[in-house]
């Protein structure tokens, strides 16, 4: 029984020695920070504990602590949580859609029947795509309401309430410039009413309608337009409030109070 064993504890013993060299190694503290649950001698002290994180990439996102009230599911109804949740869904169906989408008048439409028809999970991926967008305007607006009605737009919250109205200006701009992609009939006059409505902004009307056709009416230059809006500058600029929304919620003092 004890020459079965023995190997077994060498092979513990050669493993512990590795595991002491490894941890050891300057490879592997500079990837793990001091705290770390996988550095050498890491031990469970309130310290230590705040180092988890506040030095890992993820967890530093939230605070070392937070209010009993801000984790109720109740409160928030998660509805910031679920707005950044499709934001992330619509990038991540919105890449995969891009894989096989042209924004040309002559290439648009059939590529997207082509993505419904024959490519593997492409009508599943449209849809999520689609729905996902519908859902995130719902969202974002159910997650103003809840912040109003819990007056959160209060000192010192309002600058935060500000950037809200900036991102739900561009959750709404996502949304119009998806909508003409598909280049079918109601992309087409629903981007034909948009813009006329536009182009009776006061004094530079004309100007701002042909900005925004990339012409005098609506083509494939105005289609190509709507595309790099829709999938570069619109995300990035959203991308940049998303953090300083995120960032003012923990500088304000996290998740308001109940009243
Ligand atoms: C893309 C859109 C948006 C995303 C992803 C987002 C995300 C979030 C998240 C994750 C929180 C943390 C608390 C929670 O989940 O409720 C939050 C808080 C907050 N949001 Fe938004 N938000 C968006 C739009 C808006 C809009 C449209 C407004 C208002 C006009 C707004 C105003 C605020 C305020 C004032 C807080 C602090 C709330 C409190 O302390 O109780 N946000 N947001």
């Amino acid at each position: 029984m004890a020459k079965t064993m023995e190997p077994k504890s060498k092979t513990s013993e050669r493993m512990a020695e590795l595991t002491e060299k490894v941890q050891g190694s300057q490879a592997w503290n500079s990837i793990f920070r001091p705290g770390s649950i996988f550095r050498k001698g890491y031990s469970d002290s309130p310290r230590n504990r705040s180092y988890v994180i506040m030095n890992s990439v993820l967890y530093h996102l939230h605070p070392v602590k937070v209010k009993r009230h801000a984790v109720k599911v109740s409160y928030t109804l998660c509805l910031g949580g679920l707005s950044f949740f499709l934001f992330i869904l619509l990038t991540i169906t919105g890449i995969f859609l891009m894989f096989y989408y042209r924004p040309t008048a002559a290439q648009a439409w059939n590529d997207i029947y082509t993505l419904q028809t024959s490519i593997t999970f492409g009508l599943l991926i449209r849809n999520m795509h689609r729905w996902g967008a519908h859902l995130m305007v719902l969202s974002v607006f159910l997650h103003m309401a809840r912040v109003f009605y819990h007056g959160a737009y209060k000192p010192p919250r309002e600058f935060n309430w500000v950037v809200g109205v900036i991102l739900l200006t561009l959750t709404l701009l996502l949304s119009f410039t998806g909508y003409l992609l598909p280049w079918d009939q109601l992309a087409l006059w629903a981007v034909t009413v948009g813009t006329n409505m536009m182009g009776y902004t006061p004094v530079f009307g004309d100007q701002v309608r042909f900005v925004l056709l990339s012409g005098k009416e609506i083509g494939t230059d105005t289609l190509l337009r709507w595309y790099v809006l829709h999938v570069l500058f619109v995300p990035f600029v959203t991308v940049i409030f998303l953090a300083i929304h995120f960032w003012r919620v923990r500088k304000d003092g996290g998740i308001s109070g109940p009243l």
